[in-house]
């Protein structure tokens, strides 16, 4: 791990740099002394390789101009590092850098949505996918995502022939679920039967539990795909949220060349700055990666200690996610709202997390809250601790 900071605790220094750059419901933007296990990105710090590829380049001082699709580096890099980790046949062709991978969702949305398209979506899931359709007049149709559902059927209920793209989250903010394989590929077919797009955002792909595997979309025979978006982002594997950068990977070149006239970056109008696109290279190398497996290694600890606290408390119960360091844990048996519970735990138990409100997630996300375990050990068994006399305290 970086010279600043270990898994197991986060020194006064680090807090003391939280607090002034970590914003999105996180360090910077509470009351000092409450906990955040809210927003999804990590207290982890950077991995060294990374911070080291930036300062590599700097050392010949030229910030000019890059290609409005994205460096070749990145391009290439996006496609090596697919095919490598995501059992994937991309080209770097197909590769477009974009800022994040949210605006990878709105510029999907904002491709190929007219005003009055149908959207499907899944209930609960991020409000990203909700908002990028609604950025551009879409209607939304949610299927239900709750576990233990059949998706393909619940997808099929919500089409039309005014459906114009479903939008994929996987693996899944918030219930850290994967699609199987078998229920990807029937997802897949029923879309191009029905000649529909789709925009599979996998941000959260990297980090996955006891070996699981997620499949990518472009692990499918290319039939499958020709209408099919995949979004990729370096926030969450890499806790690089603050140098905005991602990647949009089009069913073909074509499409790339779409996208980067439809953001305006033949226009230098948008654009990703190439040094983010520096550290996303220098994140999808080898050295990163191995860095990033010791993250894993933690996390899953983090995650099986959640599982151990939640099976102890009487009013909670969750499914363990199979991927993401997000944890959706029911709290009905409280008999409070979420929002009860969450302001409780921040106004009495100086403990941050996420309600689950139709807001963040939509109308099935009620009953639940969401922790973020991307910290340290000393972080998170605080948080626990407060969150146990949260609770009892009702
Ligand atoms: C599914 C999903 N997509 C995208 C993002 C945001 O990623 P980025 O920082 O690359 O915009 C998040 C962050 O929580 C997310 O959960």
């Amino acid at each position: 791990m970086g010279k600043n900071g270990s898994f197991s605790r986060l020194t006064d220094e680090n807090k003391k740099t939280l607090r002034s750059r970590a914003f999105n419901f996180r360090w910077a933007t509470l009351e000092s002394g409450v906990i955040p296990l809210t927003a999804a990105d990590p207290d982890i710090t950077v991995p060294s390789p990374i911070i080291e590829g930036i300062q590599e380049y700097l050392k010949e001082p030229y910030l000019s101009y890059g290609p409005a699709e994205g460096l070749p580096d990145f391009c290439q890099g996006v496609a090596d590092f697919y095919n490598r980790h995501k059992n994937s046949d991309v080209k770097p062709e197909e590769v477009f850098a974009i800022n994040s991978a949210a605006s990878g969702m709105f510029l999907v949305a904002q491709a190929v949505i007219e005003p009055g398209d149908e959207v499907i979506i899944a209930d609960p899931v991020d409000f990203l996918l909700e908002r990028s359709v609604l950025a551009v007049g879409g209607v939304i149709k949610r299927f239900d995502r709750r576990p233990n559902t059949s998706f393909l059927e619940a997808i099929k209920e919500q089409y039309s022939t005014k459906t114009k793209m479903l939008s994929l989250c996987n693996p899944h903010n918030p219930t850290g679920e994967i699609f199987d394989r078998h229920t990807l590929e029937a997802i897949l077919k029923w879309a191009k039967e029905k000649d529909i797009y789709i925009a599979s955002d996998e941000i959260w792909s990297d980090i996955v539990y006891n070996g699981a595997t997620v499949h990518s979309v472009r692990s499918f025979d290319k039939s499958l795909t020709e209408k099919v978006f995949t979004v990729y982002g370096y926030s969450k594997s890499f806790g690089l949220a603050g140098l905005r950068i991602g990647a949009l990977i089009a069913p073909n070149p074509e499409w790339r060349e779409t996208m980067v006239k439809r953001s305006y970056a033949a226009d230098t109008a948008y654009g990703v700055a190439t040094l983010s696109q520096i550290g996303a290279i220098a994140a999808m190398q080898d050295a990163s990666w191995s860095a990033f497996q010791d993250i894993l290694q933690h996390y899953q600890q983090n995650r099986d200690w959640i599982t151990q606290f939640v099976d102890s408390m009487h009013t909670l119960s969750a499914i363990p996610p199979k991927a993401t360091y997000l944890y959706w844990i029911n709290i009905e048996q409280t008999g409070h709202s979420a929002d009860f519970i969450v302001e409780h735990l921040r106004n009495k138990h100086a403990l941050a997390v996420i309600p689950g409100n139709p807001t963040f997630f939509g109308p099935r996300a009620e009953g639940h809250i969401r922790l973020s375990f991307a910290t340290t050990t000393d972080v998170l068994e605080e948080g626990l601790k407060r969150l146990r006399k949260g609770l009892e305290s009702l």
